[in-house]
């Protein structure tokens, strides 16, 4: 089977007290996650239909602020048939797109803020300076701010109380990605390995930030398929993480 089908997922009910959370990125076959700034170019356009299928399955689609400044961040499924697919469960066209920041140093002028085809909230730590919350306010975007030092359950918690969040699918970067799995709030990863060697000691890889984990604490996974695709040299991997 080359291309997987990423539209119609049953993912099992949520934790308590917070959405199902589901990772998806591209990796290239040395671990890294980022060519020339950004991820454009470890994947293919098959990688990319994936990415939007996915997108059908969740409430929220997350992305930290360093992924919006360097490549966007939107929610849209691009394409009228799978819209329907959501439509057609009762669901609206799109997810909502969400974004997560401590300084608020947003680029106010993407699609992010300006579309009004997808629903977006904006998540700032209670440390981001008050005008920068203004400024985003301004956009038409809401905020909710969120404590500092215990920000992402916060947003997780809101995400399901306030959105009615059952799956957030978080789309990188790396530093969101370690800050939910050091409070141990992923389920899921969504992994394409894209046939490309990037290189760089410093090359970012799927999960940055501080902390490392040990022999002991580091999260274990579950393999729940690995597909590939000859034509694209891809291989398409779905992980849940073990409890
Ligand atoms: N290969 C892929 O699939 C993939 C996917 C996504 C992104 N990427 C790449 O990854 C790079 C960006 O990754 P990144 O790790 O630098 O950025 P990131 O994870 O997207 O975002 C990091 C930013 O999120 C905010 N943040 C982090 N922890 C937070 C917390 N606890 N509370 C509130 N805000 C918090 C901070 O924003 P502020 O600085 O605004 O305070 C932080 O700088 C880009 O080059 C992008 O192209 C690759």
């Amino acid at each position: 089977m080359a291309k997987p089908d990423y539209t119609s997922f049953a993912f099992p009910a949520p934790p308590g007290g917070r959405p199902y959370v589901v990772i998806n990125m591209v990796m290239s076959v040395d671990g890294k996650t980022v060519i020339e700034e950004t991820e454009a170019g470890i994947g293919s356009a098959v990688d990319q239909r994936l990415m939007r299928e996915l997108r059908v399955n969740a409430d929220v689609v997350l992305a930290g602020a360093g992924t919006l400044r360097a490549s966007g961040a939107s929610s849209r499924l691009g394409d009228p048939a799978l819209e329907a697919i959501r439509t057609g469960a009762g669901k609206p066209p799109s997810p909502v797109a969400a974004v997560v920041s401590r300084m608020g140093d947003l680029p106010l002028e993407r699609i992010f803020f300006t579309a009004r085809d997808f629903d977006a909230v904006v998540y700032l730590s209670a440390g981001c300076p008050e005008e920068r919350a203004a400024a985003v306010v301004a956009t038409g975007r809401p905020v909710v701010r969120l404590p500092a030092g215990a920000e992402l359950p916060a947003m997780l918690r809101h995400m399901r109380d306030e959105l009615g969040a059952s799956v957030v699918l978080v789309e990188g970067g790396p530093e969101i990605n370690a800050g939910l799995f050091a409070i141990d709030a992923v389920d899921e990863l969504f992994l394409t390995l894209g046939p490309v060697v990037v290189g760089g000691r410093a090359t970012l890889s799927g999960v940055g930030g501080d902390l490392a984990f040990t022999r002991e604490t580091a999260p274990r996974l579950d393999l729940l398929h690995a597909i590939p695709n000859p034509g694209t040299g891809e291989v398409y991997l779905r992980y849940r993480v073990r409890r």
